[in-house]
This record gives structure tokens, C-alpha cells and sequence, in this order.
């Protein structure tokens, strides 16, 4: 099958293309390359370097390729950038989503798979494990465009027949995360440590997340290329871990000789993050399989050959 991945050249798009091909798809790759890069994208891909907010050269790729499905990853992806400038915000995140629907639809795709956010669709919320029956409240643009996409999909589902699924990911980690970028604690804390270099946690380090090894964000993303779930689904392991834990984890599997400092907390930081993926897995039949400590040291050694 013909697949078409934004994003592909970045961390969970490169995976899920590794996926596509090793199942014999042809698979095309849209990226600018901005947080992304070329050597994740393997030369059996044709990847076409350019933003999705184009619309002639998004038109193009269509017209040449003839997508069959869409997996679409690129995105504006940082919280404080979304609140300093929600305009790019949104330009990136819906403006560029409502193109890519309308070509889904000219073109007759048979479906398309996005990535929402279960960390900021819903807002701060006092009951975890959140579900998908939890109020939406958004605090960041961001959070407000990952939702805003999913009703949009939702309207041209029902307006035009398009099949979506919306996988809303917790904490995704593994190998080829970006280690500059604001999220992402795991890459960050692994590459500085693996180069002696001081590193910092922000507060006290009993803030939680929810994190999730890469390949089953991957298999859960080519579950639902492969049945006709519809709608959107936390993609999570239903647990929290803070970041003290990943701390110590860490610095155990790298052998860090520093000691893990502290600084001020961000202001308006998200406390705990628990979200259940239940729905998903009574409908689908996956599950998340690699545990935190396992995750965590399959991540260092992937740094480790990287470097
Ligand atoms: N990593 C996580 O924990 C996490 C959690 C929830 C949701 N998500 C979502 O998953 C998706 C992938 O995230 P990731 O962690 O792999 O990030 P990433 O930065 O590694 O990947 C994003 C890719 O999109 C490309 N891109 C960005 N803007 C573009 C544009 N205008 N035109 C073309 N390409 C563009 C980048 O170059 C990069 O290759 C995003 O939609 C993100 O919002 C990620």
C-alpha cells in the first residue's frame, strides 16, 4: 500500500515508517526537516523536504503519489512555544490539518491516523487515571489545536465519509527522541548524562507523567491502520513515574557519576500525569508491553551507538 507520513523524519514518524516498510509498504515521507532529520529516513522512502503548510507543494506530493493512507505526525510540538505564538501555533497544527483533510479527501484516502495529546487535550484534572470520557479543557494553544484537529477529523468523517483515529499519546520515549527540545525528560536526561554533562530537574521531581516506549506507540498506530476503529484513544500505560525515578533509573544504567541537580519549577506545570488506555485495548487487542526500567535501558544503549 501507497502511505504517506508527515513527519517521518522525526522521532515517532521514523519509527512507524521502519514499521511500514518492514511490512512491505511503499511508504512517502513529508518533512522540513526542522526538528527532524534525514538520516532517520531510510533511502527506500521518498522524501519530499518541505512544510505541510504549503499548500501547492502538499498538492503535489498527492498528485505524484496517491496516497492510499495518511499518518500524520508533523507538527508544531512545544507548549510554551504554542503559548508565546499561538498564532504559528495553529497555523502549524490546524491550518496545515485542514489542507491535508481536504487532499484526503479530493484523493479518496481511505485513512488517516494522527497523533493527539492526552497530556493537554485534557487540561489539569484531579481523577487518575484520566479516560476519553473526561472533560476536554485544554490550558495551552497546543492542547486547544490537538482537540481542535480531532473535530475537524471528526467533521469530515461524517460530512465526507474520511476514516480517522486520533491516538492521543501520553509521554512517548525511546530511541531517536530529540534531546534539545523542551519535552521529552528521558532524551534529554540520557544524552546529558551520557556526556558527563550537569543536568536539572525542575521543582522537586515528584511531578509525574505517564511515559510509554516508543514500539508501543508504534504498534498501536499500525493497529489502527489495520482495523476500522474510528475516534480518538489514549495511547498510555495507565502509570505515573516522577521524574526523581527516571533520575536515579538513569543514572544507574549510564554509570553518571554527577549528582542530579535542582531548580525552580516551570510555572503552570501540569503535577501528575496518569492516563488509562482501556478503550483502546478492549477494542483493538493491544496493550502496552515494555516496562519503564526496560524502556529506559533500550533507550541508553540506543543513545550509546548513536553517539
Ligand atoms: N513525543 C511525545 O511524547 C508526543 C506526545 C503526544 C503527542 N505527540 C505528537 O506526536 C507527533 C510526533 O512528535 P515527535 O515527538 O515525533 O516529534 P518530532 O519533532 O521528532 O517530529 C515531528 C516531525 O515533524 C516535522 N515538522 C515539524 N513542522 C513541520 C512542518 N511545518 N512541515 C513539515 N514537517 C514538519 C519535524 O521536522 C519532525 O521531523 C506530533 O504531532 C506531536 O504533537 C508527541
Amino acid at each position: 500500500m501507497k502511505i504517506l507520513v508527515t513527519g517521518g523524519a522525526g522521532f515517532i514518524g521514523s519509527h512507524v515508517v521502519d514499521s511500514l516498510l518492514s511490512e512491505g509498504h511503499d511508504v512517502v515521507v513529508v518533512d522540513d526537516l526542522s526538528s527532524g532529520r534525514k538520516d532517520n529516513c531510510p533511502v527506500t522512502v521518498s522524501l519530499y523536504e518541505g512544510d505541510i503548510r504549503n499548500e501547492m507543494f502538499m498538492r503535489t506530493v498527492f498528485e505524484e503519489e496517491n496516497p492510499e493512507i495518511i499518518f500524520h505526525f508533523a507538527a508544531q510540538l512545544s507548549v510554551r512555544n504554542s503559548v508565546e505564538d499561538p498564532l504559528f501555533d495553529a497555523d502549524v497544527n490546524i491550518m496545515s490539518f485542514i489542507y491535508l483533510l481536504n487532499l484526503a479527501r479530493d484523493f479518496k484516502v481511505s485513512k488517516i491516523i494522527f497523533a493527539s495529546s492526552a497530556g493537554t487535550v485534557y487540561g489539569d484534572k484531579d481523577l487518575l487515571p484520566v479516560d476519553e470520557s473526561a472533560e476536554t479543557l485544554p490550558e495551552c494553544p497546543y492542547g486547544i489545536s490537538k482537540l481542535t484537529m480531532e473535530k475537524y477529523a471528526y467533521f469530515y468523517q461524517i460530512a465526507y465519509g474520511l476514516n480517522y483515529t486520533a491516538l492521543r499519546f501520553s509521554n512517548v520515549y525511546g530511541p531517536r527522541q530529540n534531546p534539545h527540545g523542551e519535552a521529552g525528560v528521558i532524551g534529554i536526561f540520557t544524552q546529558r548524562m551520557l556526556a558527563e554533562e550537569d543536568c536539572f530537574i525542575n521543582g522537586d521531581g515528584l511531578t509525574t507523567r505517564d511515559f510509554i516506549y516508543i514500539s508501543d506507540v508504534v504498534n498501536a498506530c499500525m493497529i489502527s491502520m489495520k482495523t476500522d476503529i474510528v475516534g480518538e484513544y489514549n495511547i498510555s500505560r495507565g502509570e505515573q513515574t516522577n521524574i526523581l525515578t527516571i533520575g536515579r533509573y538513569l543514572k544507574e544504567y549510564i554509570g553518571y557519576s554527577k549528582k542530579i541537580k535542582h531548580r525552580q519549577a516551570q510555572p503552570g506545570e501540569q503535577r501528575f500525569g496518569e492516563y488509562s488506555s482501556q478503550l483502546f485495548q478492549q477494542r483493538t487487542g493491544w496493550s502496552p508491553e515494555i516496562s519503564i526500567e526496560l524502556g529506559l535501558q533500550k533507550t541508553v544503549k540506543s543513545f550509546k551507538n548513536r553517539e
